[in-house]
């Protein structure tokens, strides 16, 4: 009896990616430094940065687009790093997407099947499941000029996954889509990506999207990763400056670090985290949310003293701008959720935070 030949394990895709030391330059500009990460089976994870940081180029040496310089590409173990794109297997989704303006959608997300020579009936079944779990099965007919701008993009997702791939790389998906659009398929992405289980590597520069997506965040500056955590640390225990500038805003205040304190500019005590090494200058770093006003009678102690320099209500909070005597400026959040009394501008206040709520940065 002719027995089937059993999958070993190193030939199972799960989608597990490892990038070690990659490096890319264009001429003397390096695009991607020394870019090394571990992505689980499975695991959404973004990649986040401003203009330029080398997200895209990342992502399309992950894809097989660009060739490293120098490192190495991992999926499941196997070295993939310069294996052609088609052989790699991978869902990509393009910063540029594009669909084809004369297929339908259905011919749209057949066409990778076609390209792998796979039998009419299971490319209908395929194109058939795929299309209904991005709720788009009755629409399979139309050309994609007929769509909107988020239907449409739900069928460059549809053609990504029709193969099957163990992992999913999305670059900037929703970048041309309004707010509203983007936020309903932001939540669509993360659902879909709860059913399908693939791993899901997504570009963007959007911090709100990488946050609210995501299981870790790595966080891009000039080619090179700065910081890779759950959002939640990455928003609350920032890395260096700028993870604390590039996610959300943030109170920089300059300190000294003596003796296992923290003083502020005019030498005053600061609530922070312990700090144990060497006394030297830092930064502390405080969120908008974190950094209360009190008013108070001059001289009391506790925090910054200073006064408020002005107000701005922004429909569900007000941001009080804060003006320490030593003339930093800070600012304060404050949801309007509380009839309470508001401080007013030019009142004199203490601006304080929990210890646990700041971070000393020692860059
Ligand atoms: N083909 C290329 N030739 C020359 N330079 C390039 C090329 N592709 C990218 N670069 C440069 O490499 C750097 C990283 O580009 P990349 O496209 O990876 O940035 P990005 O983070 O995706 O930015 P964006 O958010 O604008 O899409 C940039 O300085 C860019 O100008
Ligand atoms: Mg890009």
């Amino acid at each position: 009896m002719l027995m089937k030949a059993t999958v070993s394990g190193s030939d199972v895709k799960t989608g597990g990616i490892a990038l070690h030391n990659l490096q890319k330059r264009y001429g003397n500009a390096i695009a991607v430094d020394d870019v090394s990460l571990s992505i689980s089976p499975g695991e959404f994870i973004s990649l986040l940065g401003p203009s330029g940081s080398g997200k895209t180029t990342s992502l399309m040496m992950i894809a097989g687009f660009e060739t490293p310089d120098s490192g190495q590409i991992l999926l499941d173990g196997k070295d993939i790093t310069r294996l052609p794109p088609h052989r790699r297997e991978l869902g990509v989704i393009f910063q540029n997407y594009a669909l084809f303006p004369h297929m339908t959608v259905a011919e749209n997300v057949a066409y990778p099947l076609r390209m792998r020579r796979m039998a009419k009936v299971e490319v209908e079944k395929r194109v058939g499941h795929i299309l209904d779990q991005v709720h788009l099965g009755a629409l399979a007919s139309r050309y994609p000029h007929q769509m909107s701008g988020g239907q449409q993009q739900r069928v460059a997702i549809a053609r990504a996954l029709v193969f099957d791939p163990p992992v999913l790389l999305l670059d900037e998906p929703l970048g041309a889509l309004d707010k509203k659009l983007r936020e309903h398929l932001r939540n669509e992405i993360k659902t879909l990506h709860k059913e399908v289980g693939k791993t899901m590597i997504y570009v963007t520069h959007d911090q709100d999207e990488a946050l609210s997506m995501s299981d870790r965040v790595a966080v891009m500056h000039e080619g090179r990763i700065r910081q890779v955590s759950a959002p939640k640390d990455i928003y609350r225990r920032p890395a260096d400056l700028f993870v604390a500038g590039f996610v959300g805003e943030v109170n920089l205040v300059p300190v000294k670090l003596k003796s296992g304190t923290v003083h502020g500019p005019a030498s005053e005590n600061l609530p922070a985290p312990e700090w144990q090494e060497a006394d030297r200058d830092a930064t502390l770093c405080v969120r908008p949310e974190h950094l209360h006003l009190k008013t108070s009678p001059p001289g009391s102690s506790g925090g910054l003293q200073g006064r408020i320099s002005g107000m701005t209500f922004v429909g569900d909070a007000t941001i009080f701008q804060f003006r320490s005597e030593t003339g930093l400026e800070l600012l304060s959040k404050v949801l309007n959720v509380l009839p309470e009394t508001m401080p007013g501008v030019g009142d004199p206040c203490v601006a304080s935070w929990a210890a646990n709520d700041a971070t000393i940065l020692t860059e």
